[in-house]
Parts: C-alpha cells; sequence; structure tokens
C-alpha cells in the first residue's frame, strides 16, 4: 500500500502533469486537430484525445514503472484483474463538448491499489479546476479542501443525467428526473460528478465504463458519497455499467423509486 504522506506527494506531482495537459490542450485548441468518428456518427475521437493519453502514460511510466494502465484510446494495457497500481485514463471526457463547445470537458485519471481506490483527479479544463485527492488525504478543489457535503434529497437537488438512458427511458431515468427539483445532461461524466462533488448536485447517473468513473469513484469515496451501479450492486472497475453517485438521501429517494 502507500501511506498518506507518499498519496500526499504523489498527488502533488500529478497535479503537476494536469497542468502540462491542460497547456498542450488549450495549444492544441488554438491549431488545427483531427477528429474522427469511432463507432457511430456521436461518438468523436480527436488526435488532442490520443495526445493527451500518451502524454499521462508517459508520465506514468516514468513515475510507476510497474504500474498497469487502463486508457481509453489504446495506448495502455489489457487488463485481466486489478491486482498492483492500475492507473485509468480519460484524456478528454466529453469530447463531443470538446469539440463543438469547446468547454464543458474534462480530463481524469485515477490510481487503485489491488482494487482499492486510492487518488483520483478530475480537471475541469475551461475553467482551470481541479478536483483531487482520496479517501485517505481528503479532497480538494485546487488547492482549497472542499467542505463536507450536506445530505440533499433528490426533491430538492439537480439530477445529472446520461441524455441516451432519459430518452430511451431505462433504468427508471424520466422517474427519477421528474422526483428531482429539475434535472441536467452535461455531455460530460466528469463536468456532472464535479457538480455532485462542489454540492452543485444531489446525484448523477450514466452507463458508463470504467475510465469514465474511475477518478469519480474515489473522489466519491473521500467525501462521503454513495456510489454503486444504479440497482444497487457494486461497481466492476473492468466493466462498463449504469452508475449512480448520490448523497446518502439522494440515493435512497433513487433506490425506492426503482423498486
Ligand atoms: C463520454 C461522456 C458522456 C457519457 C458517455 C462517455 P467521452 O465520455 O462522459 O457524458 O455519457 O458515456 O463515453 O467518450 O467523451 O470520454
Ligand atoms: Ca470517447
Ligand atoms: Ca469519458
Ligand atoms: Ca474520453
Amino acid at each position: 500500500m502507500m501511506n498518506p504522506v507518499e498519496q500526499k506527494s504523489l498527488d502533488q506531482r500529478v497535479t503537476q502533469w494536469f497542468g502540462q495537459a491542460r497547456n498542450l490542450i488549450i495549444q492544441r485548441m488554438a491549431e488545427h486537430f483531427e477528429v474522427e468518428h469511432k463507432t457511430s456518427r456521436s461518438d468523436l475521437v480527436t488526435s488532442v484525445d490520443r495526445e493527451v493519453e500518451q502524454l499521462y502514460i508517459s508520465l506514468i511510466r516514468q513515475a510507476d514503472p510497474q504500474a498497469r494502465i487502463l486508457s481509453e484510446e489504446g495506448y495502455g494495457d489489457d487488463l485481466g484483474d486489478l491486482s498492483g497500481h492500475v492507473w485509468f485514463i480519460d484524456p478528454i471526457d466529453g469530447t463531443m463538448n470538446f469539440v463543438k463547445q469547446q468547454s464543458d470537458f474534462a480530463s481524469m485519471l485515477a490510481l487503485y491499489i489491488d482494487g482499492q481506490p486510492v487518488l483520483g483527479w478530475i480537471m475541469n479544463v475551461m475553467d482551470d479546476q481541479l478536483i483531487h485527492g482520496g479517501p485517505e488525504i481528503g479532497v480538494k478543489l485546487n488547492a482549497v479542501i472542499l467542505p463536507a457535503l450536506k445530505n440533499t434529497a433528490l426533491e430538492d437537488g439537480l439530477v445529472y443525467l446520461s441524455g441516451a438512458r432519459l430518452l430511451q427511458g431505462q433504468y427508471n431515468f424520466p422517474a427519477i428526473a421528474k422526483a428531482a427539483l429539475s434535472y441536467r445532461v452535461y455531455g460530460s461524466a466528469g463536468i456532472s460528478l464535479c457538480q455532485v462533488f462542489l454540492g452543485r448536485a444531489v446525484a448523477y447517473a450514466s452507463r458508463l465504463k470504467p475510465w469514465d468513473f474511475a477518478a469519480g469513484l474515489v473522489l466519491a469515496k473521500g467525501l462521503g458519497l454513495k456510489a454503486t451501479l444504479i440497482d444497487g450492486d457494486p461497481i466492476n472497475m473492468l466493466s462498463s455499467g449504469t452508475v449512480l453517485v448520490a448523497t446518502t438521501q439522494a440515493y435512497t429517494d433513487i433506490q425506492l423509486l426503482n423498486k
């Protein structure tokens, strides 16, 4: 394992990597970059996603040579288990927002050791806000420790949902949206999760892949939030799933709607 002093020092080091990644992204946004389709016309990848992933991989390989890496754009390792140090990389989360809006996209890293969440980082790139830390060292927004979250109920807060699940009416998403004070669809798991971490929303639910939720789960644990699959089952860090992160009260409210 890694003690809290070692965790704080790694957190500081990785925070600097995010400065490098942010500079690279902003520089590339001022230039031409390539946009390609992956599995559908709304599933985009850009040359910036690839370049940022490669930057993080080279930094991780220098800092933590034994570690294995699970990353979205294919430059990492094939993982069959979670033993040892495992880093998760989502170089640009919300690539559609990045391409079409040039705002509301994130960059995310997480470190798990033997399957346990240790450190997570989510950067709102255009707002220059990095939420980082973990269960043992606390969670900060840039250099400031985040205050304890209020245990707000679903009916008193905003819920952030994935648009696809809402449109398809799956997993009771329409009922969740109606029961909340109001709902939002943001197009970036990282940005949506940060809204919960900053106390601006009470829950986020979406179908996600491991690199979409890895950092968020570390930070959620550090902030005392509930996080499971939407049906209450535990999250498998090597599989896609419909994930729910919420205040304890909003989590209970959503589980009751699902019954
Ligand atoms: C996507 C975003 C989106 C979520 C999708 C993700 P990407 O990530 O987080 O909000 O609904 O499931 O794939 O592909 O832009 O990194
Ligand atoms: Ca993607
Ligand atoms: Ca993502
Ligand atoms: Ca991505």
